[in-house]
């Protein structure tokens, strides 16, 4: 049922649904040897795909191919005549790139998610905020068709994000303006549909010169498109909420379902809602009705219990399925798949967070939405990966600061087990940001990653009685939505003012301002509160001296901002008070923009715990060591190759989380220590070339050991991928790591050197190194090592087979990479049409008892004696007479250089075709039937008329589609 409904969106295109892949456990341990001497310091790859991202919606199909992409504004000819003005207005006649017909052959192919400013150079005179990078306008277009047998049901196309303000029309209608790079863009598109051979055109014009945050935003669609074809009485989008709760000594499932219509009459239909356990086992069910009048909503609540689910937690994120279906007739008309997990959740003034009645301290990092090469275009698998990364590193938490995160962010994080802080852009009561705020809950409101709801970072009203209106307003909202989850503002300050918005959340946000905690919670012992944002701390991947003239931060974690702290001692400070709910690191990866605390030629921010690429700064030692709990952890810094130091006193820090760790150079012991888990151990040892071991032990027992070796100069290159295995469906992604070996083939921490790939079998659709100060560009095939890495974003083809990867360094002796391509069925996605231009728009005269002469027009301003007529919609049976038919026509690139083939499908009379004056063609059978023409090459406007004569008593003219193609 579900593909059949499909195909008629689908059209030619491969039918295949997501994944087809047995879900599989996405966490690796982070399997560094526990010998780690010379070890890349990545985790070893694995030979298993990531599960797929659950499909909710079956009746949702992607749109991410075939956009054809413009960079730059397209203004639209001036309007010379009164005729083109009055049309200009009209319903349907959007000019310019917003037209149906406007000529994009030179457009170029972009598939999605798509980052335009990621393209871009480094150009000091852009906005040093948004990470130096030009943003401009450009264009997007797409063409699709729709099954005449989907007239009727519900089209709905829906963009995920797009950066940042953007105006949508669909077939030259204005169907949307957004003023938001965060928020979905949902279109109705049910009224502008067009059905059959003609194609639907969207439009969209995005200016990314609009700002609405002071990181590096992107441009254009770098989320997911998504057409959506529905019943006429269907499930809204997002209209199934059903978050469980604790009751009773029980658990229940309410289950309320939105229900809309655009059927032409009142309906009654049964909402049928099952809960399925992990293995799709049923472990109740309910029916309830509901009355949906037309074009109106209407719902229908039931509750769903159960005794003793699994648990969702961080350790074992347990997904449960909320299956609905609506039946109208008893027939199934929809059906959406909740993936939900039973857990409960509070916030305690003295002891902090509890999930599942346990205390959880949430060990957090903020995250901005962009990765090395891809910009915020972030592939869905690289997304999980990165998320993966942080996971490995024992945290739990993570903030989308500061907006609304892509949807499958949330995704991830209720398959890994971690908790969402999930925040909203625009502190604003006003309507329009209601309806984002509002839009944000109910996107989001199932996910049981999601615990706590923030409606502002860092606003400076915060502490006026204004400011503390709005939080009031917005606040009840979000409450309204969903009243399991506590609210909280990321405050900077005013936390003592008279009047500030703490008084009127749930939870007090901490951004920084950690001196001030004790204060705050003496004089506020019942409030609850967390750090909201904290650390902003300084380091270069794998550099181990501050230089400020090169702008390079040491890793030694010794530099901060002034409103900040280093990572140990601002998680210091929240480890040792219960009552701090937990933290959020600012930030887990570096970030494009808001270079900190050097500026230009910086382009990047320094705050990772990784870098731009994901690769780990001491800072992920640091916190795997005071973060993870069920695995010994022990790591080293520095690195250990050091040529010219001999015998210099160098700082050694080791990062454990045992009882005690012993220090050795070269077999003799130069340090042993109780193990400081928070602040780390450190000493300053004469550097020797060799080996430096850290031996940690719990009990007196070794429990875990690692080693740096002074590694030899390099001698070749190596390849790493994350995984040994990808799928074949263009749309997965990984990360590969390039890094030189020496002749034993240990990592060379330090080499800075080029590097050239080229690969088969895929694409590289972005590299990066994580120098901030790097001005590279993120797209081709090349790209230098910084300390001692580099990577590369690959993307498969489509289909069963080999991805090879080859890279070269003078010098060097090369690396090669095979990777299998699975063969995995792609999304389906809605297919492109080929390129046509349909004459739609006609200008017929009166009738005339005498045949007209062919360059007969209308007058300038006669918006009335001649009548606007549409091709293929018939002229009603009249006495018989003579009827011209004339329009313009301004051919595309090809048909302009090349000539084409003008074809009328069906003309009812006899006829005659002119093109610019010239006869061109003559239909002398009056009985419907096809007329076609050549279509001289020449560019500009051409004028086309049609001189018909109807028999009398029937219907004549253009009763069918008028098409125009290239030769
Ligand atoms: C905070 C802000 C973040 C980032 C950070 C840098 O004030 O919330 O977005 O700017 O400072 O330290």
């Amino acid at each position: 049922m579900t593909v059949a409904r499909r195909d008629l969106l689908l059209g030619s295109a491969v039918v295949g649904l997501a994944g087809g892949i047995a879900p599989v456990p996405l966490v690796a341990a982070d399997r560094r040897p526990a010998d780690g001497a010379g070890a890349l310091p990545m985790p070893a790859p694995v030979d298993r795909l990531p599960s797929a991202l659950p499909v909710q919606d079956a009746a949702r199909v992607l749109m991410d191919s075939g956009w054809l992409f413009h960079e730059g504004d397209v203004e639209p000819a001036p309007l010379d005549t009164h005729n083109a003005t009055y049309l200009s207005v009209k319903a349907g006649n959007a000019r310019g790139a917003a037209a149906v017909d406007y000529d994009d052959s030179d457009w170029q192919a972009v598939d999605l998610p798509h980052d335009w400013a990621s393209f871009q150079p480094f150009v000091k005179t852009a906005n040093v905020a948004q990470g130096y990078r030009p943003r401009g306008i450009g264009w997007y277009r797409r063409s699709f068709r729709l099954d005449p047998r989907l007239r009727g049901r519900r089209i709905e196309l829906e963009f995920g994000g797009i950066a940042t303000h953007a105006t949508v029309w669909v077939n030259g209608s204005v169907v949307s303006h957004n003023f938001s790079g965060y928020n979905a863009v949902r279109i109705d598109l049910t009224p502008f549909a067009r059905f059959g051979d003609e194609a639907n055109v969207v439009a969209v014009r995005v200016d990314a010169n609009a700002m609405e945050g002071w990181w590096y935003e992107g441009a254009g669609l770098y989320r997911h498109v998504w057409l959506g074809d529905y019943a006429p009485v269907s499930i809204a989008t997002d209209g199934v909420h059903c978050d469980p709760r604790k009751r009773d000594g029980g658990w229940h499932v309410p289950v309320t379902t939105t229900l809309t219509s655009i059927a032409p009459i009142d309906a009654s239909v049964t909402v049928e809602a099952r809960l399925l356990d992990p293995q799709g086992r049923l472990v109740a069910q309910g029916q309830a009705q509901a009355a949906v009048t037309s074009l109106d909503e209407g719902g229908a609540t039931l509750d769903l219990s159960v005794a003793d689910p699994m648990l969702w937690s961080v350790e074992r994120p347990t997904l449960y399925t909320v299956h609905v279906r609506l039946l109208r007739d008893g027939k199934v008309a929809d059906e959406r798949r909740v993936p939900i997990g039973f857990r409960t959740l509070r916030f305690d003034a003295a002891q902090g967070f509890f999930l599942n009645d346990r205390p959880v301290k949430l060990k957090g990092v903020c995250l901005h939405q962009d990765h090395a090469g891809v910009g915020t275009a972030i592939p869905d698998a690289l997304l999980g990966w990165r998320l993966e990364r942080l996971k490995a590193m024992g945290c739990n938490a993570v903030r989308s600061s500061h907006n609304a995160p892509t949807p499958e962010l949330l995704d991830w994080c209720d398959r890994l087990g971690l908790l969402v802080m999930n925040e909203n852009r625009q502190f604003n009561p006003a309507p329009e940001y209601r309806a984002q705020l509002e839009w944000l809950v109910r996107r989001d409101r199932n996910h049981p990653s999601v615990i706590l709801w923030s409606v502002f970072n860092e606003e400076p009203m915060q502490g006026t009685p204004s400011g503390v209106e709005m939080v009031r307003r917005m606040a009840h909202w979000v409450r309204a939505l969903d009243d399991s989850r506590p609210v909280t503002a990321a405050m900077n300050g005013a936390f003592f003012d008279p009047v500030n918005v703490a008084q009127v959340v749930d939870v007090t946000g901490f951004n920084y301002y950690q001196g001030d905690y004790d204060r705050y919670h003496q004089r506020n012992p019942d409030q609850p509160m967390t750090s909201s944002e904290d650390t902003s701390a300084f380091m270069t991947r794998g550099a181990f001296e501050s230089d400020p003239a090169r702008h390079i931060a040491s890793s030694y974690d010794v530099e901060a901002a002034s409103w900040g702290d280093t990572h140990r001692g601002a998680w210091k400070k929240i480890a040792e008070r219960a009552y701090v709910a937990g933290g959020f690191v600012w930030t887990g990866f570096d970030y494009h923009g808001e270079p900190t605390p050097y500026e230009w030629p910086t382009i990047a921010s320094f705050f990772g715990i990784m870098d731009l690429c994901g690769f780990p700064k001491v800072a992920f030692d640091i916190h795997r060591a005071a973060w993870v709990d069920d695995q010994p952890v022990v790591a080293i810094a520095p690195h250990w190759s050091w040529p010219g130091r001999e015998g210099k006193p160098t700082k050694v820090m080791v990062l454990s989380n045992a009882e005690r760790v012993v220090l050795r150079l070269n077999g003799k012991t130069v340090g042993e220590a109780t193990v400081d888990r928070l602040m780390g151990n450190e000493w300053t040892v004469p550097y020797a070339p060799g080996r430096i071991e850290a031996i940690a032990y719990r009990g007196g027992r070794e429990v875990a050991r690692t080693a740096h070796e002074t590694v030899g100069a390099p001698v070749a290159l190596r390849l790493t991928p994350a995984r040994t295995v990808m799928a074949g469906d263009t749309e997965d992604a990984q990360a590969i790591t390039i890094d030189a070996v020496d002749a034993k083939g240990r990592h060379a921490p330090t080499a800075n050197l080029m590097t050239r790939f080229t690969i088969e079998g895929g694409a590289i659709i972005g590299v990066g190194n994580g120098d901030p100060n790097s001005h590279e560009p993120e797209k081709g095939n090349q790209r230098s090592l910084f300390n001692g890495l580099a990577q590369m974003i690959v993307r498969p083809d489509v289909g069963r087979g080999r991805i090879t990867i080859r890279a070269v360094a003078d010098g060097l002796k090369p690396a090669s990479l095979r990777l299998d391509r699975l063969g995995v069925s792609p999304r389906a996605q809605v297919a492109t049409v080929p390129a046509e231009i349909d004459l739609r728009d006609w200008r017929r005269s009166p009738r005339f008892d005498t045949r007209p002469a062919a360059d007969l027009a209308p007058a300038a301003s006669d918006n009335n004696g001649w009548a606007f007529v549409r091709a293929g919609t018939p002229t009603p049976a009249e006495p018989a007479g003579w009827r011209l038919y004339r329009t313009v026509l301004t051919p595309r690139r090809a048909v302009a250089g090349r000539g084409g083939e003008l074809s009328f499908a069906q003309v009812s009379g006899m006829a005659s075709l002119f093109v610019d004056g010239q006869l061109v063609a003559e239909k002398r059978d009056p009985k419907p039937g096809p007329l076609t023409a050549t279509l001289p090459a020449g560019e500009g406007k051409r004028t086309i008329a049609l001189v018909v004569a109807g028999l009398g008593n029937v219907e004549s003219g253009l009763i069918g589609r008028v098409t125009v193609r290239p030769r």
